[in-house]
């Protein structure tokens, strides 16, 4: 049990880690000024959350990111790897020169919402916290920092959604 919350913690950071890079990656590339702010200001909490969760991992003497992809798999199953695969490819086409059209933007725009749920809700809220109560010991600031992470990720949700409503209506 123990092991298992630290695994997610750490895939939990490479995670945040790629969805950050690529959020900066986007507001260089996306044509309205408001959804570029947006998705810097995302990108910049993601960053904040990566670091919180390595200051935790600190906190446990448990830092090795190295094996934190083979746990993802084991763990969360081939979806987490395959997420953050996706990230890498993504990052990869951007920084290659590749300007997504408007359809194209809405659907990533689309995917990160997914993402954006499933660390809000199924990580930070079903998987950390609930495992946390078997695992450390009662820890009240632990648990306020994962829920104030997941309090978050519900903001993210809303800002994206907002963006892609400015996407749909923009002519581009
Ligand atoms: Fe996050
Ligand atoms: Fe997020």
């Amino acid at each position: 049990m123990k092991k298992e919350f630290f695994d997610v913690l750490k895939c939990s950071i490479l995670l945040e880690k790629n969805v950050a890079e690529f959020l900066n990656k986007i507001a260089e590339i996306i044509d309205d000024k408001w959804s570029s702010i947006a998705l810097r200001h995302i990108a910049r909490e993601s960053e904040d959350h990566a670091k919180t969760l390595e200051d935790i991992c600190r906190a446990y003497g448990l830092y090795d990111l190295e094996v934190a992809i083979e746990e993802y798999k084991r763990i969360i199953g081939s979806k987490g790897v395959e997420i953050i695969d996706s990230y890498k490819r993504i990052i990869e086409r951007l920084d290659s020169g590749w300007k997504p059209d408007k359809d194209e933007l809405l659907k990533i725009l689309e995917k990160q919402n997914i993402v954006e749920k499933l660390a809000g809700e199924d990580i930070y809220v079903h998987f950390l916290l609930r495992l946390l109560e078997h695992v450390v010991d009662e820890n009240a600031i632990l648990k306020l920092l994962l829920r104030n992470i997941s309090e978050e990720e519900e903001r993210h949700i809303k800002l994206i959604e907002q963006i892609i409503e400015r996407l749909a209506v923009k002519r581009l």
